[in-house]
């Protein structure tokens, strides 16, 4: 990799904003105010619920959406003005079936691109090669990538986002859709590539992928950010928090507000874990809430009640439903 100065962050963002208009000419911020730092050689995640802004921030740092105000550096290049050499230090890994060649091979995609990206074709066979290899393709580089799984498409696009070598990776969603053995793999590779110096910003809806891959994580809502820190950091907010899970049949919105309603309740939320409904419920560890809950819940089956420490993901939860109206 070919190294530019050693000064200031990798990724700068400052005050970013960007609107849409919406039906009947209403503004909407999908960016608001948002400013943000990436260090050399830090891998950075960006959380947020559907609709917070994260691929709007992505879009904006690839260059493909220009910002309303504010400002973005890529490795002291601005987005805007300086667009191109943004685009060479950057590697964007999207995903999905866009921006790859069905009809061709994995080889011949990263040829095509490697002659985009203006890769000198001396230097183009062996690199193909490397990427093919570091992303696991070998074997299948000359079946076309309409008989590829989506697991093998998403490798190649990584190997299409490192060909000209950048220093900073973008990645929106990288595990989307990919099963568990096939994202713990990508996990590994993105790991690889933060430990041969790149600086990485990815967004993701996993909590534990944030926490076991992430040096820090910031988390947006409504444009906004709402938190950063490392994971530990953050799920130190809620040390001195128990969690209580209990496990339900057909629990409502109400059961939620009832708990949220328990003196010493911080936060209820409900999820579908392996098809079973789990209410969990963050408290303070001075008070013991589990008789109230269960007596508020006594209108349905109880499957089972459990306490742990909070992970990433409570810290997430009390973090994003905080303060919703
Ligand atoms: N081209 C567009 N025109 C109008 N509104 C847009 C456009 N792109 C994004 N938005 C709006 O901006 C907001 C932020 O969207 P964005 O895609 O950045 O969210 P996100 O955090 O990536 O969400 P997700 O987790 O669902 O991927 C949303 O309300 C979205 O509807
Ligand atoms: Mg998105």
């Amino acid at each position: 990799m070919t190294s530019t100065t050693p000064t200031g962050p990798a990724i700068a963002i400052d005050d970013l904003t960007r609107t849409f208009r919406g039906p009947q000419g209403r503004v909407k911020h999908a960016v608001d105010g948002l400013t943000l730092h990436v260090e050399r050689g830090e891998m950075m995640g960006l959380l947020g619920p559907n609709g917070a802004g994260k691929t709007s921030t992505a879009k904006i740092l690839m260059t493909v959406l220009l910002p309303t105000s504010g400002s973005a550096r890529i490795l002291d290049h601005d987005v805007v003005t300086q667009a191109q050499s943004v685009r060479r230090l950057t590697g964007v890994i999207l995903g999905g079936d866009a921006g790859l060649y069905a009809r061709l091979s994995a080889r011949d995609n990263l040829a095509l691109f490697a002659d985009l990206y203006g890769i000198p074709y001396r230097q183009q066979k062996r690199r193909i090669q490397e990427l093919l290899d570091l992303v696991g393709l070998l074997k299948d580089e000359r079946k076309r990538v309409e008989s590829f799984s989506r697991g093998m498409k998403q490798r190649l696009h990584i190997a299409r986002g490192l060909l000209h070598d950048p220093e900073v990776v973008i990645l929106d969603e990288p595990s989307n859709g990919i099963d568990p053995v096939g994202a713990r793999e990508l996990r590994v590779l993105v790991r690889e590539q933060v430990r041969a110096g790149r600086t990485v910003l990815l967004t993701t809806h996993y909590m534990f992928e944030a926490d076991e891959l992430c040096d820090r994580v910031a988390v947006m809502r409504d444009g906004k950010k709402v938190a950063e820190g490392t994971p530990e950091s953050l799920k130190k907010q809620s040390d001195g928090q128990v969690v209580l899970t209990v496990e339900v049949d057909s629990a409502a919105e109400e059961h939620l507000t009832r708990l949220r309603a328990v003196p010493g309740v911080h936060s209820a939320a409900l999820a579908e874990l392996d098809g079973k409904q789990v209410i969990s419920v963050q408290s303070g560890q001075q008070t013991d809430v589990t008789a109230v809950v269960l007596d508020r819940l006594r209108d349905l089956t109880i499957r089972q009640v459990s306490k742990r420490e909070p992970t990433l993901e409570d810290a997430y939860v009390s973090l994003i439903s905080g303060g919703r109206p």
